[in-house]
């Protein structure tokens, strides 16, 4: 905690940092942390809009406490259901057994699958608006980002947005909660990562989200990771709107699977004529060495995907196979692709990459290409028209 935080006059973050956990849900990285964003508005009325993690919240009841300062707690808006989310939920309620829980039908059916029956809830997906006081607080319903209860609270009165996880990122909040007291840009690559592993498979739901935002004047968004954005919040709107569009950055993402570093080699000898043909960006990732959080989300972010694999019981590298599943999983569109790969003793690397290129639907730049055992110069020189088509592609490709 970094003691009093205020959004506004009567507006408090009450998020938690966690450094502890290795893996969010279990599965995504955290070099650099998350945090855990919770909000409580003071008015005539009191809202607490989301907890915290479990793991992360030892003060966040105390905190509530003095900040409700002898007042009761009316509200807990439940912008998502998420247990990172409503981990504190449990001991709030044996607290403050008179609380209201607002939410909407599916968090209601969800809260009770996991907490029990809930005796005071308002549901307020009709339209219904909530005055605290000065605060005059709306909802708009944004299902599937993240989950299919998810929605986003709006205080009309001071513009702010609260909005779930939308327009959130990994990363904890090192000193700076607003965006004005961070370089924002160092976030940027942990936003896409968490919103190409969490938030990008419902990307479609996002843009209906984003539709349902017009209109509304944004002044502040406080999402329930990462900063506040109180002085540039179109920044991470745009950022959001441009990843749920599938719209990318001009650049190659190359990944592959090698047992003995034959394949890698190709990658390399790629790679290097990509960058010979004008492309910057490229990155060049080993799929048994690089957590799939950032496969996906250089993936996401670069135009062209090359994917090269060896062959390993005459199907492609195991690992390979599950970098496949997940773009397939995530849906992820909009892509040109390359395919390479190395034949071993029966073949089945480039075999099985041509039928993920048949499911995907990328448009391929060039024809596959597979080279047995230690590929000699003569092999090498068959990536030649891969590499080239690839980067003239990225750079004519005006999404
Ligand atoms: Fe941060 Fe979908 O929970």
């Amino acid at each position: 905690m970094f003691g009093k935080i205020q959004v506004s006059d009567k507006i408090f973050w009450l998020g938690v940092n966690d450094r502890r956990k290795q893996l969010f849900e279990n599965i995504w990285p955290l070099p650099e942390g998350v945090c855990y964003n919770s909000y409580f508005i003071v008015d005539d009325k009191t809202a607490l809009i989301d907890t915290v993690d479990f793991c992360a919240g030892k003060s966040f009841l105390a905190v509530v406490e003095k900040y409700l300062n002898g007042k009761t707690l009316d509200y807990l808006i439940i912008n998502h259901m998420e247990l990172d989310h409503t981990g504190e939920v449990v001991n709030l309620l044996k607290k403050y057994p008179d609380v209201k829980i607002v939410g909407n039908a599916s968090t209601k059916r969800i809260f009770e699958s996991y907490f029990g029956v809930i005796a005071n809830f308002l549901d307020v997906s009709k339209g219904e608006t909530i005055d605290l006081g000065y605060h005059k607080l709306r909802f708009v319903m944004t299902p599937w980002v993240h989950w299919p209860e998810t929605m986003m609270t709006y205080d009309a009165t001071e513009k702010v947005l609260f909005a779930g996880d939308a327009f959130g990122t990994f990363g904890a909040l090192n000193g700076g909660v607003f965006d004005d007291e961070i370089d924002v840009n160092v976030y940027e690559d942990e936003a896409l990562r968490y919103y190409s592993n969490v938030v990008g498979k419902y990307s479609g739901m996002v843009q209906k989200a984003f539709a349902k935002l017009a209109g509304i004047d944004i002044k502040c968004i406080c999402s329930t990771h990462g900063p506040i954005w109180r002085s540039n919040p179109q920044k991470i709107m745009d950022l959001y709107d441009k990843w749920s569009k599938y719209e990318a950055d001009e650049g190659v993402v190359i990944v592959f699977a090698s047992m003995y570093g034959n394949t890698e080699d190709v990658a390399d000898y790629v790679g290097r004529k990509i960058a010979e043909n004008g492309i910057k960006n490229i990155k060049i990732h080993d799929v048994s060495k690089t957590h799939i959080s950032y496969l996906i989300r250089d993936i996401w972010k670069y135009k062209g995907v090359i994917l090269g694999s060896c062959s390993y019981n005459s199907e492609m590298f195991p690992l390979m196979e599950h970098i496949c599943r997940e773009i397939v999983h995530f849906g992820i569109q909009n892509k040109k692709l390359g395919i390479f790969g190395t034949f071993s003793w029966n073949g089945g690397g480039v075999k099985n990459l041509n039928k993920f290129a048949e499911d995907i639907k990328w448009e391929q730049v060039a024809d596959s290409v597979e080279l047995k055992g230690i590929p000699s110069d003569a092999d090498y020189g068959k990536c030649d028209a891969l590499a080239i088509a690839m980067a003239q592609q990225v750079k004519d490709w005006q999404q």
